[in-house]
């Protein structure tokens, strides 16, 4: 088992919910062929995305989401063998940090930073599992 995590910018002016479903809608396809679980967190402006699975299924579905023109400036924050999966039973779940209640994304913005006015999504690994799991905190 492998989790890979990136981050990138959307191309578009402000990222909506709209785009995370219809990102999501041929993606959860094709995580599910796969056996790929994760997550997709998006501000109105970057993705910060984990996915996990057999090494060949993750390392060629980054290089498919690598090529897509719908985002750019990808980084990669790390990629390695796991024990488990984080988001068991995820094919894969969207969240948009933008619509949150304004305490919690003051208490985000605290804690992570803050970049182009919303949530600045970390590029460090440690950081980014710390914001992957406070998110999936709140949505249980
Ligand atoms: C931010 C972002 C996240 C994506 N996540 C996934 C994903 O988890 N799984 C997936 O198969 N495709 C994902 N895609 C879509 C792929 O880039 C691609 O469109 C899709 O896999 C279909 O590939 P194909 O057009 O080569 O058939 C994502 C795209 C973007 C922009």
């Amino acid at each position: 088992m492998h989790r890979l995590i990136y981050k990138s910018r959307s191309i578009l002016v402000e990222v909506d919910l709209e785009t995370i479903n219809d990102i999501l809608e041929r993606s959860k396809d094709l995580n599910r062929k796969f056996n790929i679980s994760g997550a997709l967190i998006a501000t109105r402006t970057h993705f910060l995305q984990t996915l996990e699975g057999a090494w060949k299924d993750v390392n060629s579905t980054f290089f498919r989401i690598v090529a897509d023109p719908r985002h750019e400036e990808i980084e990669l924050v790390s990629f390695g063998p796991v024990s488990g999966r984080l988001f068991e039973g995820w094919v894969m779940k969207g969240f948009g940090i933008f619509d949150l209640n304004s305490d919690l994304e003051t208490a985000l913005k605290k804690k992570f930073g803050v970049e182009e006015g919303g949530v600045k999504l970390p590029t460090e690994e440690w950081a980014a599992l710390s914001l992957m799991h406070d998110i999936k905190l709140i949505n249980q």
